[in-house]
């Protein structure tokens, strides 16, 4: 039976809080919710499910969005027409980035961000993301392009930070020749 997760709006205070780190292993409840966390943000992305369960689409969520500010990412990402790879990070830490800038075109989301927010928000082109899998086992990613701004805007949550706050009130909109806009 599906269960719709409770995600918390940006109005709440959970969101603004820096997150603790993990320590030991995970309960079998983390990683249940984790499990259920997959779950829906697979559904979201699948025309049939998210019209079914009335879901918004996204591929990412972090801890404190559903009210625990615990330092644990998951992104589910669409590399292919109908094919997914999950990523789950506890601890996670970007430990290099590249100079390079982009940003998506449309703007960002977020399942806590129930508005339309405009702007390109800056992020760097690629990120290695070095932290633990479910288990405690180290692993290391080197993300690009659309899954490097999922890493950089989910880890962002574990510091308080919501996307819009990286968007220029002066400076709103790049134009190509200012950043590779994707
Ligand atoms: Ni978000």
């Amino acid at each position: 039976m599906f269960k719709k997760l409770n995600i918390l709006d940006e109005k709440r205070p959970e969101l603004r809080k820096v997150s603790t780190p993990v320590e030991g292993p995970l309960t079998k409840e983390e990683k249940d919710l984790i499990n259920q966390i997959i779950t829906e943000l697979r559904y979201s992305q699948i025309e049939k499910y998210e019209k079914k369960y009335n879901l918004r689409p996204g591929m990412g969520l972090a801890f404190p969005q559903l009210g625990i500010n615990k330092r644990i990412i998951v992104i589910v990402h669409e590399y292919e027409e109908g094919k997914f790879n999950n990523y789950v990070y506890v601890n996670p830490e970007i430990v290099s980035e590249s100079e390079e800038m982009i940003a998506a075109d449309v703007g960002e989301g977020c399942l806590s961000v129930n508005r339309e927010v405009e702007g390109h928000v800056p992020r760097h082109a690629r990120v290695t993301v070095e932290g633990l899998d479910i288990d405690g086992n180290p692993q290391r990613i080197r993300a690009r392009e659309e899954l490097a701004i999922a890493f950089q805007h989910e880890i962002d949550h574990l510091d308080g930070i919501l996307f819009y706050d990286r968007i220029d009130p002066n400076h709103k909109f790049y134009t190509e020749q200012e950043m590779r806009l994707i």
